[in-house]
C-alpha cells in the first residue's frame, strides 16, 4: 500500500512568463481555486495523508499561507526546496529522506484529472507492490506527449518522448506510482541534451525489468495539462461549468477529507473562518448543512 506521496510543484514556468516570474504556477487560479489544489486532491482521494510538495529555493513561505501542515485537512503535508529544476525524477532524490524505505507515488504539480470512476482507479493503484506503474490516457496529437505501447496484460511494451510516428495513442499522464528501487534508479540516471533527468529514462528502468505497468483513466474521464495560459483558461472553463451545473466543487480539499472522515465540522468551521466571505466558504457551509439533515 502506497502512504506516501510528492507533488512536484518546482519548475521555471517559462510558457506563462512573465506572470511566473514573481509568483509559482502552482499558485495561480484555476477558476476559483490555486493550481496545487488539484493534485493535492488527487493524491487525497488516492487515500494518501503523508505528503511532500517540493518547490523552488525561496518559494515556501508562499506555499504555506495557503497549505500550512496539513492538520486542517487531517494529513501531514512536508516541504522540500529543488535548488533548480533538474528534472522530474530529482523529485526522488530531494524527497530520499521522506520517502524513506517506502513506495512513493509522485504527481506533477501542473496536472488536472477528473473523472468518475477515478477514485476507484487510484485506490488500485496506490495497492502497488513492486514495480511501478502509470495512468495512461488516449491523447489526439500523440507528438506532444510522452507516448506508451501496451500488451493485453497492460504491461508497457514502449515508450517513446514526443514521437514523431505513429504507434500509439496512450499519453503517459503526470501521476506515477513506484517501488522503493525509484530512489536507486533516479540517482544512475544521466542528464539528457536539455540538461534534464528525465522520468522517461526512469520508466524504461522499469520497463526493462518487465517491472512497469499501466493503469487508466476511462473514457468519461479527463486529464489535462496546464503548461500553458490556454491551458489555463480551457481548465478553467471545463472546471467553472461542471462546478456551475452541477453545484459540486471540483477539488474542493475539505470536502475530500470531511468525507474521507478525517476532519469534522469543527475544522470545516475553522477553514470558513481562514477562507473568509467567498464562494468557497460558502460551499463548505453546505457541507456541514448537508450533514446535520
Ligand atoms: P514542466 O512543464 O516540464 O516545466 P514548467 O512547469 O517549469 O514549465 P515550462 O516548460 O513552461 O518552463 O514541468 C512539469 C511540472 O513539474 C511543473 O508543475 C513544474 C514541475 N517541475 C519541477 O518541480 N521540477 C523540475 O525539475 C521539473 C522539470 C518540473
Amino acid at each position: 500500500m502506497i502512504k506516501k506521496g510528492i507533488i512536484l510543484a518546482g519548475g521555471i514556468g517559462t510558457r506563462m512568463s512573465p506572470i511566473t516570474k514573481a509568483v509559482n504556477k502552482q499558485l495561480l487560479p484555476i477558476y476559483d481555486k490555486p493550481l496545487i489544489f488539484y493534485p493535492l486532491s488527487v493524491l487525497m482521494l488516492a487515500g494518501i495523508k503523508d505528503i511532500l510538495i517540493i518547490v523552488n529555493k525561496g518559494q515556501l513561505n508562499q506555499f504555506r499561507k495557503i497549505l500550512p501542515n496539513g492538520k486542517n485537512l487531517g494529513i501531514k503535508i512536508s516541504y522540500a526546496e529543488q535548488s533548480y529544476p533538474r528534472g522530474l525524477p530529482d523529485a526522488f532524490l530531494v524527497g530520499k529522506k521522506f520517502i524513506g524505505k517506502e513506495n512513493v507515488a509522485l504527481i506533477l504539480g501542473d496536472n488536472f484529472f477528473y473523472g468518475q470512476s477515478l477514485t476507484k482507479r487510484l485506490q488500485e493503484c496506490v495497492k502497488l507492490k513492486s514495480g511501478a506503474s502509470v495512468l495512461l490516457h488516449p491523447v489526439k496529437n500523440p507528438s506532444l506527449y510522452g507516448i506508451a505501447k501496451i500488451n493485453k496484460k497492460n504491461k508497457i511494451l514502449k515508450i517513446i518522448e514526443k514521437p514523431k510516428k505513429y504507434f500509439s495513442n496512450l499519453a503517459i499522464t503526470g501521476l506515477y506510482f513506484f517501488d522503493n528501487k525509484v530512489i536507486e534508479y533516479s540517482k544512475n540516471l544521466k542528464p539528457s541534451k536539455r540538461r534534464e533527468v528525465e522520468i522517461v529514462d526512469l520508466l524504461n528502468k522499469y520497463r526493462k525489468r518487465k517491472k512497469l505497468s499501466a493503469n487508466f483513466i476511462s473514457r468519461g474521464g479527463a486529464w489535462l495539462d496546464t503548461g500553458s495560459m490556454e491551458d489555463f483558461y480551457n481548465t478553467s472553463a471545463f472546471v467553472s461549468a461542471l462546478e456551475n451545473r452541477q453545484g459540486l466543487k471540483i477539488a474542493c480539499l475539505e470536502e475530500i477529507a470531511f468525507n474521507n472522515k478525517w476532519i469534522n465540522k469543527k475544522n470545516i468551521m475553522e477553514a470558513i473562518k481562514f477562507y473568509g466571505k467567498c464562494n468557497y466558504s460558502q460551499y463548505l457551509s453546505t457541507l456541514i448543512k448537508k450533514d446535520q439533515k
